[in-house]
Protein backbone atom coordinates (compact mmCIF):
# COMPACT_ATOMS: atom_id res chain seq x y z
CA UNK A 1 0.00 0.00 0.00
CA UNK A 2 1.50 3.42 -1.03
CA UNK A 3 0.21 6.69 1.29
CA UNK A 4 -1.42 8.41 -1.68
CA UNK A 5 -1.54 12.30 -1.79
CA UNK A 6 -4.82 13.41 -3.09
CA UNK A 7 -3.93 16.85 -4.20
CA UNK A 8 -6.27 19.84 -5.61
CA UNK A 9 -5.36 21.59 -9.10
CA UNK A 10 -3.14 24.08 -7.49
CA UNK A 11 -0.19 25.03 -9.45
CA UNK A 12 2.12 24.21 -6.35
CA UNK A 13 0.33 21.21 -6.44
CA UNK A 14 1.02 20.36 -9.67
CA UNK A 15 4.30 21.31 -9.61
CA UNK A 16 4.65 18.89 -6.97
CA UNK A 17 3.67 16.18 -9.06
CA UNK A 18 5.04 17.25 -11.62
CA UNK A 19 8.42 16.23 -9.52
CA UNK A 20 6.76 12.59 -8.51
CA UNK A 21 6.62 11.85 -12.30
CA UNK A 22 10.71 13.35 -12.64
CA UNK A 23 11.45 10.68 -9.91
CA UNK A 24 9.71 7.91 -11.51
CA UNK A 25 6.49 7.98 -9.36
CA UNK A 26 2.70 7.87 -10.50
CA UNK A 27 0.80 10.29 -10.61
CA UNK A 28 -3.14 10.49 -12.02
CA UNK A 29 -4.24 13.46 -13.45
CA UNK A 30 -7.28 15.24 -15.47
CA UNK A 31 -7.68 15.21 -19.18
CA UNK A 32 -10.16 16.18 -21.61
CA UNK A 33 -10.97 12.93 -22.15
CA UNK A 34 -10.91 11.14 -19.16
CA UNK A 35 -8.39 10.65 -16.33
CA UNK A 36 -5.09 9.25 -16.95
CA UNK A 37 -2.34 7.45 -14.62
CA UNK A 38 0.94 9.19 -15.71
CA UNK A 39 4.80 8.16 -15.30
CA UNK A 40 8.03 9.38 -17.40
CA UNK A 41 7.16 8.07 -20.75
CA UNK A 42 11.33 7.57 -21.37
CA UNK A 43 11.91 5.46 -17.48
CA UNK A 44 11.13 1.65 -18.50
CA UNK A 45 11.09 0.98 -14.84
CA UNK A 46 8.51 3.71 -14.20
CA UNK A 47 6.10 2.68 -16.67
CA UNK A 48 6.15 -1.24 -15.06
CA UNK A 49 4.76 0.35 -12.39
CA UNK A 50 1.70 1.54 -13.92
CA UNK A 51 1.15 -1.95 -15.69
CA UNK A 52 1.15 -3.36 -11.73
CA UNK A 53 -1.16 -0.18 -10.08
CA UNK A 54 -3.44 -0.98 -13.01
CA UNK A 55 -2.97 -4.83 -13.24
CA UNK A 56 -2.87 -3.91 -16.97
CA UNK A 57 -1.28 -6.50 -19.65
CA UNK A 58 2.19 -5.85 -20.41
CA UNK A 59 1.30 -6.14 -24.02
CA UNK A 60 -0.87 -3.37 -24.10
CA UNK A 61 1.10 -0.46 -25.29
CA UNK A 62 0.58 3.59 -23.54
CA UNK A 63 -0.02 6.40 -25.05
CA UNK A 64 2.24 9.30 -24.51
CA UNK A 65 1.14 12.65 -23.99
CA UNK A 66 3.48 15.73 -24.79
CA UNK A 67 2.75 19.59 -24.00
CA UNK A 68 3.72 20.74 -27.35
CA UNK A 69 4.07 20.06 -31.02
CA UNK A 70 7.60 20.59 -31.00
CA UNK A 71 8.02 16.95 -28.77
CA UNK A 72 6.20 15.15 -31.09
CA UNK A 73 9.52 15.79 -33.28
CA UNK A 74 11.28 14.30 -30.54
CA UNK A 75 9.33 11.01 -30.01
CA UNK A 76 9.26 10.20 -33.89
CA UNK A 77 11.54 9.66 -36.87
CA UNK A 78 10.06 11.81 -39.20
CA UNK A 79 6.29 13.95 -39.65
CA UNK A 80 4.02 13.63 -42.48
CA UNK A 81 2.07 16.20 -44.27
CA UNK A 82 -0.76 14.50 -42.71
CA UNK A 83 0.70 14.15 -39.31
CA UNK A 84 0.60 18.16 -39.41
CA UNK A 85 -2.51 18.49 -41.00
CA UNK A 86 -4.03 16.36 -37.73
CA UNK A 87 -1.98 18.33 -35.58
CA UNK A 88 -2.93 21.73 -36.78
CA UNK A 89 -6.39 20.70 -36.59
CA UNK A 90 -6.55 18.82 -33.71
CA UNK A 91 -4.15 19.21 -30.91
CA UNK A 92 -4.70 19.95 -28.30
CA UNK A 93 -7.68 17.52 -28.26
CA UNK A 94 -8.67 14.22 -28.03
CA UNK A 95 -6.84 12.68 -30.76
CA UNK A 96 -4.19 9.79 -30.52
CA UNK A 97 -1.97 9.28 -33.76
CA UNK A 98 0.24 5.70 -33.77
CA UNK A 99 3.27 7.08 -35.53
CA UNK A 100 6.79 5.08 -35.84
CA UNK A 101 8.56 5.56 -32.53
CA UNK A 102 12.36 6.71 -32.02
CA UNK A 103 14.49 4.27 -30.05
CA UNK A 104 14.64 6.61 -27.11
CA UNK A 105 10.98 5.43 -26.47
CA UNK A 106 11.35 2.04 -24.01
CA UNK A 107 9.83 -0.97 -25.37
CA UNK A 108 7.91 -1.27 -21.92
CA UNK A 109 5.61 2.02 -22.79
CA UNK A 110 4.65 0.93 -26.48
CA UNK A 111 4.49 -3.12 -25.48
CA UNK A 112 7.43 -4.03 -27.72
CA UNK A 113 5.38 -2.03 -31.01
CA UNK A 114 7.96 -0.08 -33.13
CA UNK A 115 5.32 2.31 -33.32
CA UNK A 116 4.03 4.66 -30.39
CA UNK A 117 0.91 6.38 -29.97
CA UNK A 118 1.22 9.66 -29.27
CA UNK A 119 -1.27 12.45 -27.97
CA UNK A 120 -1.58 16.41 -26.86
CA UNK A 121 -3.85 16.97 -23.71
CA UNK A 122 -6.75 19.65 -24.37
CA UNK A 123 -6.41 20.61 -20.45
CA UNK A 124 -4.34 22.84 -18.85
CA UNK A 125 -3.40 20.85 -15.62
CA UNK A 126 -2.69 17.84 -17.93
CA UNK A 127 -0.12 20.27 -20.26
CA UNK A 128 1.42 22.14 -17.12
CA UNK A 129 2.18 18.59 -15.29
CA UNK A 130 3.46 17.66 -18.62
CA UNK A 131 6.24 20.45 -19.68
CA UNK A 132 6.98 21.11 -15.33
CA UNK A 133 7.58 17.15 -15.58
CA UNK A 134 10.37 18.01 -18.34
CA UNK A 135 9.37 14.62 -19.75
CA UNK A 136 6.77 13.06 -22.30
CA UNK A 137 4.23 11.32 -19.59
CA UNK A 138 2.70 7.90 -20.83
CA UNK A 139 -0.71 7.38 -19.44
CA UNK A 140 -3.46 4.99 -19.96
CA UNK A 141 -6.76 5.62 -18.28
CA UNK A 142 -6.48 5.72 -14.23
CA UNK A 143 -8.73 2.73 -14.10
CA UNK A 144 -8.43 -0.53 -12.61
CA UNK A 145 -8.14 -2.65 -15.94
CA UNK A 146 -11.43 -3.51 -17.19
CA UNK A 147 -13.10 -1.02 -15.20
CA UNK A 148 -15.07 1.96 -16.63
CA UNK A 149 -12.73 4.64 -17.26
CA UNK A 150 -12.53 7.48 -14.78
CA UNK A 151 -14.13 10.69 -15.64
CA UNK A 152 -14.74 11.97 -12.01
CA UNK A 153 -11.55 12.51 -9.80
CA UNK A 154 -13.86 10.18 -7.02
CA UNK A 155 -13.22 7.62 -9.87
CA UNK A 156 -9.66 7.58 -9.75
CA UNK A 157 -9.73 7.90 -6.06
CA UNK A 158 -11.82 4.89 -5.43
CA UNK A 159 -9.71 2.67 -8.18
CA UNK A 160 -6.40 3.57 -7.05
CA UNK A 161 -6.00 4.81 -3.56
CA UNK A 162 -3.22 2.96 -1.92
CA UNK A 163 -1.77 2.30 -5.39
CA UNK A 164 -0.26 5.41 -7.06
CA UNK A 165 2.06 8.25 -5.73
CA UNK A 166 -1.05 10.79 -6.10
CA UNK A 167 -3.92 12.02 -7.66
CA UNK A 168 -4.62 15.39 -8.95
CA UNK A 169 -8.17 15.89 -8.10
CA UNK A 170 -9.76 18.31 -10.78
CA UNK A 171 -13.11 19.14 -12.70
CA UNK A 172 -14.68 16.36 -14.39
CA UNK A 173 -13.82 15.32 -17.90
CA UNK A 174 -15.84 17.14 -20.28
CA UNK A 175 -15.33 14.56 -23.30
CA UNK A 176 -16.24 11.80 -21.04
CA UNK A 177 -14.71 9.25 -23.51
CA UNK A 178 -11.28 8.45 -24.35
CA UNK A 179 -9.33 9.64 -27.62
CA UNK A 180 -9.70 9.02 -31.10
CA UNK A 181 -7.03 6.74 -32.38
CA UNK A 182 -5.60 7.07 -35.76
CA UNK A 183 -2.80 5.17 -37.00
CA UNK A 184 -0.94 6.66 -39.48
CA UNK A 185 1.84 4.18 -40.14
CA UNK A 186 0.24 2.40 -43.05
CA UNK A 187 -0.88 3.64 -46.67
CA UNK A 188 -3.71 4.90 -45.56
CA UNK A 189 -4.65 6.47 -42.33
CA UNK A 190 -6.78 4.03 -40.33
CA UNK A 191 -9.38 4.42 -36.65
CA UNK A 192 -8.45 1.98 -34.24
CA UNK A 193 -10.37 3.07 -31.50
CA UNK A 194 -13.62 6.01 -32.30
CA UNK A 195 -13.74 8.66 -30.05
CA UNK A 196 -15.15 12.66 -30.39
CA UNK A 197 -13.27 13.25 -33.13
CA UNK A 198 -15.28 11.16 -35.99
CA UNK A 199 -14.20 9.98 -39.41
CA UNK A 200 -15.84 12.49 -41.17
CA UNK A 201 -13.81 14.92 -39.15
CA UNK A 202 -10.85 13.08 -40.36
CA UNK A 203 -11.65 12.99 -43.85
CA UNK A 204 -12.41 16.88 -43.47
CA UNK A 205 -9.55 18.11 -42.93
CA UNK A 206 -7.07 15.21 -44.19
CA UNK A 207 -9.02 15.47 -47.48
CA UNK A 208 -9.16 12.11 -48.46
CA UNK A 209 -11.22 8.48 -46.98
CA UNK A 210 -9.61 7.27 -43.73
CA UNK A 211 -10.38 3.93 -43.11
CA UNK A 212 -12.08 2.01 -39.81
CA UNK A 213 -10.10 -1.28 -38.31
CA UNK A 214 -12.72 -3.93 -39.76
CA UNK A 215 -12.96 -5.15 -36.22
CA UNK A 216 -15.09 -2.05 -35.34
CA UNK A 217 -17.94 -2.78 -37.04
CA UNK A 218 -18.06 -6.95 -36.20
CA UNK A 219 -20.35 -7.97 -33.38
CA UNK A 220 -19.41 -11.28 -31.84
CA UNK A 221 -21.60 -13.31 -33.97
CA UNK A 222 -20.14 -12.17 -37.46
CA UNK A 223 -16.62 -13.42 -36.14
CA UNK A 224 -14.73 -16.52 -34.58
CA UNK A 225 -12.66 -15.61 -32.39
CA UNK A 226 -9.55 -16.17 -34.15
CA UNK A 227 -10.74 -13.55 -36.82
CA UNK A 228 -10.52 -11.07 -34.30
CA UNK A 229 -7.46 -9.14 -34.00
CA UNK A 230 -7.85 -5.73 -33.53
CA UNK A 231 -4.73 -3.47 -34.31
CA UNK A 232 -4.76 -1.83 -31.21
CA UNK A 233 -4.27 -4.14 -28.46
CA UNK A 234 -6.55 -2.79 -25.99
CA UNK A 235 -9.23 -2.98 -28.33
CA UNK A 236 -9.38 -7.18 -27.68
CA UNK A 237 -9.83 -6.65 -24.06
CA UNK A 238 -12.78 -7.18 -21.76
CA UNK A 239 -13.22 -3.50 -21.25
CA UNK A 240 -15.36 -0.78 -19.44
CA UNK A 241 -17.43 -3.71 -17.57
CA UNK A 242 -19.94 -2.88 -14.38
CA UNK A 243 -20.26 -5.40 -11.69
CA UNK A 244 -23.94 -5.75 -12.85
CA UNK A 245 -24.61 -7.62 -16.15
CA UNK A 246 -25.87 -5.25 -18.50
CA UNK A 247 -28.61 -5.24 -21.39
CA UNK A 248 -28.50 -3.09 -24.80
CA UNK A 249 -31.87 -2.46 -26.16
CA UNK A 250 -31.81 -1.77 -29.92
CA UNK A 251 -34.37 -0.40 -32.28
CA UNK A 252 -36.72 1.96 -32.61
CA UNK A 253 -36.07 4.90 -30.11
CA UNK A 254 -40.07 4.78 -28.74
CA UNK A 255 -40.31 1.41 -28.83
CA UNK A 256 -37.00 1.33 -26.92
CA UNK A 257 -37.98 3.47 -24.36
CA UNK A 258 -41.46 1.59 -23.70
CA UNK A 259 -39.49 -1.85 -23.81
CA UNK A 260 -37.15 -0.46 -21.00
CA UNK A 261 -39.60 1.00 -18.56
CA UNK A 262 -41.88 -2.51 -19.33
CA UNK A 263 -38.75 -4.84 -17.92
CA UNK A 264 -37.83 -2.04 -15.22
CA UNK A 265 -40.99 -2.77 -13.97
CA UNK A 266 -41.01 -6.67 -14.22
CA UNK A 267 -37.81 -7.00 -12.78
CA UNK A 268 -38.37 -4.46 -9.62
CA UNK A 269 -41.64 -6.50 -9.03
CA UNK A 270 -39.29 -9.65 -9.12
CA UNK A 271 -37.81 -7.75 -6.13
CA UNK A 272 -34.55 -6.59 -8.17
CA UNK A 273 -32.72 -3.41 -8.55
CA UNK A 274 -32.36 -1.72 -11.58
CA UNK A 275 -30.72 1.00 -13.36
CA UNK A 276 -31.64 2.53 -16.57
CA UNK A 277 -29.12 3.93 -18.90
CA UNK A 278 -31.33 6.50 -21.66
CA UNK A 279 -29.88 9.17 -23.14
CA UNK A 280 -31.17 12.10 -25.67
CA UNK A 281 -30.05 10.64 -28.85
CA UNK A 282 -29.79 13.64 -30.16
CA UNK A 283 -26.93 14.60 -27.82
CA UNK A 284 -24.75 12.58 -28.70
CA UNK A 285 -21.56 14.39 -26.69
CA UNK A 286 -23.57 14.77 -23.51
CA UNK A 287 -24.52 10.75 -23.74
CA UNK A 288 -20.35 10.46 -24.07
CA UNK A 289 -19.87 12.66 -21.28
CA UNK A 290 -22.27 10.89 -18.58
CA UNK A 291 -21.69 6.70 -20.14
CA UNK A 292 -18.94 6.03 -17.51
CA UNK A 293 -20.41 8.38 -14.75
CA UNK A 294 -23.43 6.34 -15.18
CA UNK A 295 -22.15 2.96 -15.02
CA UNK A 296 -19.85 3.67 -12.26
CA UNK A 297 -23.23 5.15 -10.41
CA UNK A 298 -24.63 1.97 -11.19
CA UNK A 299 -22.48 -0.10 -9.50
CA UNK A 300 -22.03 2.02 -6.25
CA UNK A 301 -25.96 1.41 -6.00
CA UNK A 302 -25.27 -2.08 -5.88
CA UNK A 303 -27.90 -2.75 -8.69
CA UNK A 304 -28.88 -6.25 -10.25
CA UNK A 305 -29.15 -5.21 -13.83
CA UNK A 306 -28.82 -2.17 -16.11
CA UNK A 307 -30.84 -1.63 -18.72
CA UNK A 308 -29.61 0.75 -21.59
CA UNK A 309 -30.83 2.37 -24.84
CA UNK A 310 -28.67 2.10 -28.00
CA UNK A 311 -28.19 5.38 -29.90
CA UNK A 312 -27.74 5.67 -33.55
CA UNK A 313 -24.55 4.46 -34.93
CA UNK A 314 -23.45 7.53 -36.39
CA UNK A 315 -21.11 10.17 -35.67
CA UNK A 316 -20.32 10.50 -31.87
CA UNK A 317 -22.88 8.05 -31.59
CA UNK A 318 -21.02 5.03 -33.14
CA UNK A 319 -18.17 6.17 -30.40
CA UNK A 320 -20.22 5.83 -27.42
CA UNK A 321 -22.24 2.28 -28.77
CA UNK A 322 -18.53 0.93 -29.25
CA UNK A 323 -18.04 1.62 -25.57
CA UNK A 324 -21.78 0.34 -24.39
CA UNK A 325 -21.38 -2.35 -26.30
CA UNK A 326 -18.44 -3.47 -24.51
CA UNK A 327 -19.14 -2.47 -21.36
CA UNK A 328 -22.72 -5.24 -21.77
CA UNK A 329 -20.32 -7.96 -23.58
CA UNK A 330 -22.36 -7.68 -26.88
CA UNK A 331 -25.78 -8.28 -24.65
CA UNK A 332 -28.16 -7.19 -26.81
CA UNK A 333 -31.84 -6.97 -26.80
CA UNK A 334 -33.85 -6.00 -30.32
CA UNK A 335 -37.60 -4.62 -29.79
O1 LIG B 1 -8.15 9.73 -23.99
C1 LIG B 1 -7.26 8.91 -23.87
O2 LIG B 1 -6.69 8.39 -24.85
C2 LIG B 1 -6.84 8.53 -22.43
C3 LIG B 1 -6.25 9.74 -21.76
C4 LIG B 1 -5.66 9.43 -20.41
O3 LIG B 1 -5.32 10.35 -22.61
N1 LIG B 1 -5.94 7.41 -22.45
C5 LIG B 1 -6.33 6.15 -22.75
O4 LIG B 1 -5.31 5.22 -22.67
O5 LIG B 1 -7.44 5.85 -23.07
P1 LIG B 1 -5.58 3.65 -22.65
O6 LIG B 1 -4.25 3.07 -22.35
O7 LIG B 1 -6.66 3.32 -21.72
O8 LIG B 1 -5.94 3.30 -24.13
C6 LIG B 1 -4.97 3.42 -25.14
C7 LIG B 1 -5.41 2.68 -26.38
C8 LIG B 1 -5.34 1.18 -26.18
O9 LIG B 1 -6.43 0.58 -26.87
C9 LIG B 1 -4.01 0.85 -26.83
O10 LIG B 1 -3.95 -0.49 -27.24
C10 LIG B 1 -3.95 1.83 -27.99
O11 LIG B 1 -4.51 3.01 -27.46
N2 LIG B 1 -2.58 2.12 -28.43
C11 LIG B 1 -1.62 2.79 -27.77
N3 LIG B 1 -0.46 2.80 -28.46
C12 LIG B 1 -0.70 2.10 -29.60
C13 LIG B 1 0.10 1.72 -30.72
N4 LIG B 1 1.39 2.04 -30.82
N5 LIG B 1 -0.48 0.98 -31.70
C14 LIG B 1 -1.79 0.63 -31.61
N6 LIG B 1 -2.59 0.95 -30.57
C15 LIG B 1 -2.06 1.66 -29.58
MG1 LIG C 1 -8.28 2.40 -20.82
Amino acid sequence: MLNTKLLSDTTENIALAAGIIADGGLVAFPTETVYGLGADALNAEAVGKVYAAKGRPSDNPMIVHIASKADFARLTPYITEDMEKLMEAFWPGPLTMVVPRKPLIPDTTTGGLNTVGIRMPDHLVALELISKSGCPIAAPSANLSGKPSPTVAQHVVDDLDGRVDAILCSNDCQVGIESTVIDMTGERPMILRPGIITRKDLETVLGKVVLMDPTLNQRPEERGDAEFAPKSPGMKYKHYAPNAPMLVFEGNPDDVRCAIVEEKIFRESRGERVAAILFDEKDERAAAQKFFAQLREADKSDVDVILAAAMPEEGIGFSVMNRMLKSAGYNIKKV
